[in-house]
């Protein structure tokens, strides 16, 4: 924490001078109070936190930012609550510390949650400062970093704890699109007080120590009967496995600090800042490992690999920082560098379930594109995707009106969208997943590339069913008959080099030469400016 007088955390001494009638005694008198709000405080919290695996919500703030860079705002505010002996127990600073710092030398704000003040809970007075630091966030286009511990709305207080919620859901919705948000879960998030981080764009879960739910296990049981623990109901492994609502599963706070600083390192400060840039030191011609990629796609088109490879071979020192990699993890997200420059990935992956889109897969890919296109990151789009995955659970679930977000998503991007296909490119799968029409800027296919309305078996089955009944009756091999017009629509309908005769493709290039061609698309469309008709905003199926 910064001390702000000579001697911040040594007891203030007792001298002559210590009359508040004297400049002397007033500094000795604010050294006091600055022990108690600060000092004093946070080693009681210490106390408490550290037996459970917490850190105090200073503590957090302090590894969080740069060393010395945390301004503190409000730490000597007070609640004025009456009643439950409230009056006789008034803290300095309340239950949440708040503030701004730096993050790799970059203006951020933060408010952190104090467990061991009210339980964390929010009343007016708490309320006031996430509010007055979101505000500032607003104002000064910082990014906003919630760590959160806290037993929800203050049972003590009436409406205006309540109130105060409903500013800080207004305020989230107000910052979205303009600056990143980023909630850290550190302890419990209870109630309506899970629409704040839900609100925001990330949100990071510690393992076995956060807990978000609407309604506790308790009042479950009461209301349905149904019995849940709270790990399993609102644990960090449910939420980020099950749920989709958090984006990365920490394993301890330490790990959930440094993700939030490393999603900070990839994003701009506000929706008009630039992108932050890397020294880089990129080959600019093919490498060994560029080459490598020429014998990643298998023989077969039923053999998975693993699109990572793909993802790590085009980014800077195969670095990707991926988000939710454990909900819908047929689909990837994430973000890496290309030349030092920021791009967003959205990528099928054909090893878990095909590399199909369903619904989870399609909010998530949905959401992340959003938010690239928002603070204006380049896509890069890579697919292999043989469709959407079948079946009545995602009918009735509404894949027809949850899948619609992606088409929705990448039809009113306009940043930099770049797509590569892989292999398999089916159908409205292939459309959706940045295709040509969808607006994207450069599309690139592998030669191992198949687009089509479906794969060649699929097809062969629907457009020979009576060939294939006729040499069945006359006893041929059918099987023979199957491959051989299987093989002759993948060389007459699939071939990337149908669609590149059509413009629909860009280009049809080796495996190896994709990461100059990313680099060479992404610095043509630097100076890309789209824009949509103008409308008051759009309405995206939810
Ligand atoms: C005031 C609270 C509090 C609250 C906890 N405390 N929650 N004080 N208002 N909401 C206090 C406790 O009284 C206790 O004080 C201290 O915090 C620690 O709480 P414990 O219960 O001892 O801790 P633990 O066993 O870890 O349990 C944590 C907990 C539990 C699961 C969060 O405290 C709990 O269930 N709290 C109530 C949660 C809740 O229902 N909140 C309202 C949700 S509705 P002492 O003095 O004993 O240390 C809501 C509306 C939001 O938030 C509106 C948005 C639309």
């Amino acid at each position: 924490m910064t001390a702000e007088n000579a001697t911040a955390s040594a007891p203030a001494e007792a001298s002559a001078a210590e009359s508040l009638a004297s400049t002397a005694g007033r500094i000795a008198d604010h050294r006091r109070k600055y022990q108690e709000a600060v000092g004093d405080r946070d080693a009681a919290a210490a106390a408490k936190q550290h037996p459970r695996g917490k850190l105090t919500a200073r503590e957090r703030i302090s590894e969080l930012l740069d060393p010395g860079s945390f301004v503190e705002f409000d730490k000597y505010v007070k609640h004025r609550t009456h009643g439950f002996g409230m009056e006789h127990n008034r803290p300095f600073g309340d239950s949440v510390v708040t503030g701004a710092g730096t993050i790799h030398g970059r203006q951020v704000v933060v408010f952190s949650q104090d467990f061991t003040t009210f339980g964390g809970s929010l009343g007016e007075v708490a309320g006031e400062k996430i509010v007055k630091a979101m505000e500032f966030a607003l104002k000064t286009g910082a990014p906003l970093l919630g760590i959160l511990d806290s037993g929800g709305a203050r049972i003590q207080e009436g409406v205006v704890a309540l109130s105060n919620y409903a500013k800080i859901f207004r305020l989230n919705t107000m910052c979205s699109g303009v600056i990143p948000q980023i909630s850290i879960v550190m302890g419990p998030s209870a109630g309506g007080a899970v629409y704040s981080p839900a609100l925001t764009d990330f949100v990071i879960m510690v393992d076995k120590t956060s807990h978000m739910f609407v309604t506790g296990p308790d009042v479950i049981k009461t209301v349905t009967g149904e019995e849940v623990g709270f790990e399993e109901l609102g644990g960090a492994l449910t939420h980020n496995q099950t749920s989709g609502v958090s984006h990365y599963l920490a394993s301890d706070e330490h790990d959930a600090l440094d993700y939030a600083r490393a999603l900070i390192s990839y994003l701009p400060d506000n929706n008009l800042a630039e992108l932050p840039v890397y020294d880089s030191d990129t080959a600019l011609e093919i490498t060994d490992a560029d080459r490598r990629l020429n014998s990643l796609i298998p023989d077969s088109p039923n053999q998975p690999y693993d699109m990572k490879v793909v993802i790590e071979g085009i980014l800077d020192s195969g670095e990707f920082l991926e988000v939710q990699p454990l909900f819908a993890p047929n689909m990837l997200i994430g973000f890496g560098r290309v030349e030092g420059r920021t791009v967003g990935i959205v990528a099928n992956q054909p090893n878990q379930m095909a590399g199909t889109l369903n619904i989870d897969a399609s909010e998530k890919a949905a959401r992340f594109v959003r938010f690239c296109d928002s603070f204006s990151i380049p896509i890069l789009t890579l697919v292999d995707v043989p469709g959407y995955l079948p079946g009545t659970d995602q009918e009735f679930q509404g894949v027809i009106r949850r899948g619609a977000k992606l088409l929705y998503a990448y039809a009113e991007a306009t940043v930099p969208l770049v797509t590569i296909i892989t292999r398999k490119a089916y159908g409205g799968a292939y459309i959706v997943m940045g295709s040509k029409q969808m607006g994207a800027d450069f599309n690139i296919a592998w030669p191992t590339a198949e687009i089509a309305v479906m794969g060649g078996a699929g097809a062969v089955n629907i457009l020979y069913r009576k060939e294939l009944a006729a040499a069945e009756a006359e006893g041929r091999d059918v099987e023979a008959l199957r491959a051989e017009l299987t093989a002759k629509y993948s060389a007459d309908v699939t071939s990337p080099f149908l669609a590149a005769e059509r413009g629909e493709l860009d280009n049809v290039l080796e495996p190896a030469g994709t990461r100059l061609a990313v680099i060479k698309s992404l610095r043509g469309l630097r100076g890309k400016r789209t824009e949509q008709p103008a409308k008051k905003h759009g309405n995206i199926p939810l």
